[in-house]
């Protein structure tokens, strides 16, 4: 088994089916051992990227480096990477072992090292008591577990992985999650991984590439995209309940209120997260009446649906003690720090100037 990952870079990747465009100038890397995923939502071409990646696909333009060599116009087979695909598919007539071996059999590996190397992998991912069976006694989750194994196991610098998870149930899924995530740190390999679950990725990730339309949005850390996101995109992406858009017209706030770049008051939007939002709000710098709509019980916060008198639909992750009624008005504010600002013609994040 590998214990150095490789560093992947992708510098101004396109790729065009006939006349149109899927991916536009994409650029993102990551350094060996690095965790990076791909995230957005359904059509955005995140396959399609790790497609490219793998070799199955051509580039249209740009370059993918592997350890610092572009790859691009290599084949598949010359790119020394491991690919786990979202309909995985384990050999039925082989036991757990043979298929996770299976790899490492083609590679002609030495019988011990073989049997060291699936030992290993199939203690991290709960499979050990499970080598002697066939994929058809095992149940959905414990397959894809073999799946993830199996491509582990191959001694890959790099692994890519679409979306590997979308056929478990939620429990699973996050138990999986962190076995992944662990093995990643534990045996150094490189992880490109594909999803559009927003938690997904905030949780596994050392980086993230958030993708709109074939174009990235914002690549960060998690903590980046979710404290700083680069534009309305990533705000509304990112975070359960996402973020609240207000045009600044219907919102009062402080009068020596200044944003950088030039940009006018009247043309920016607010975004604040729904725990940023608070009642009652006199002591608050900025301040909206709305209306409740709804109370939905989350267990250690109520999400109070809201509508402000402009039609602005907006959620609040509320804490405290007396929920208000449904229909009653109130006024909700917030305070600076938790403004992101954004021009209202590019959805472009700018800054709050005071
Ligand atoms: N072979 C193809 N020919 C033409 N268009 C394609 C082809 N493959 C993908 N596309 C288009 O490219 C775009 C990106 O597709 P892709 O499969 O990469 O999306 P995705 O982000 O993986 O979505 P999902 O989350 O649904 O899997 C889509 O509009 C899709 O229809
Ligand atoms: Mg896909």
């Amino acid at each position: 088994m590998s214990n150095s990952g490789a560093s992947i870079e992708v510098k101004n990747l396109r790729k065009s089916w006939g006349a149109v465009e899927v991916l536009s100038d994409v650029n993102f890397g990551i350094e060996p051992g690095g965790f990076l995923t791909l995230l957005g939502p359904s059509g955005c071409g995140k396959s399609t990227l790790l497609r490219l990646i793998c070799g199955l696909d051509e580039v249209s333009g740009g370059q993918i480096l592997i350890n610092g060599a572009d790859v691009a116009g290599k084949p598949a087979a010359e790119r020394n990477l491991g690919m786990v695909f979202q309909n995985y598919a384990l050999f039925p007539h082989m036991t757990i072992e043979e298929n996770i071996s299976y790899g490492l059999r083609i590679r002609k590996v030495p019988k011990a090292e073989k049997k060291k190397s699936v030992d290993r992998v199939a203690e991290l991912m709960a499979l050990g008591n499970l080598l002697d069976r066939k994929p058809g006694q095992l149940s959905g989750g414990q397959q894809q577990r073999v799946a993830l194994a199996r491509v582990l196991v191959s001694g890959r610098p790099l692994v890519l992985m679409d979306e590997p998870l979308s056929n478990l149930d939620a429990k699973l899924r996050v138990e999986i999650r962190s076995e992944i995530r662990s093995l990643n740190k534990k045996l150094g390999i490189t992880i490109v991984y594909v999803t559009h679950d927003q938690s997904e990725a905030l949780s596994m990730s050392d980086r993230v590439v958030l993708m709109n339309a074939g174009v990235v949005a914002q690549v960060g850390t998690p903590k980046e995209l979710y404290e700083h996101p680069a534009n309305t995109f990533s705000a509304t992406f990112i975070g359960t309940p996402p973020t609240n858009i207000l045009d600044s017209l219907e919102v009062a706030f402080p009068a020596d209120l200044k944003i950088a770049g030039g940009l006018k008051l009247s043309e920016c939007l607010f975004g604040i997260r729904p725990e940023s939002l608070a009642f009652p709000a006199e002591d608050l710098d900025f301040k909206v009446r709305a209306r409740v709509q709804s109370i939905e019980y989350e267990g250690k916060v109520f999400l109070i649906h809201m509508r402000t008198d402009a039609g602005t639909a907006i959620v609040v992750s509320y804490s405290g003690g007396s929920v208000p009624d449904e229909g009653e008005e109130i006024t909700v504010g917030w305070n600076r720090d938790a403004t992101h600002v954004f021009s209202r013609s590019d959805g472009k994040a700018t800054t709050l100037v005071y």
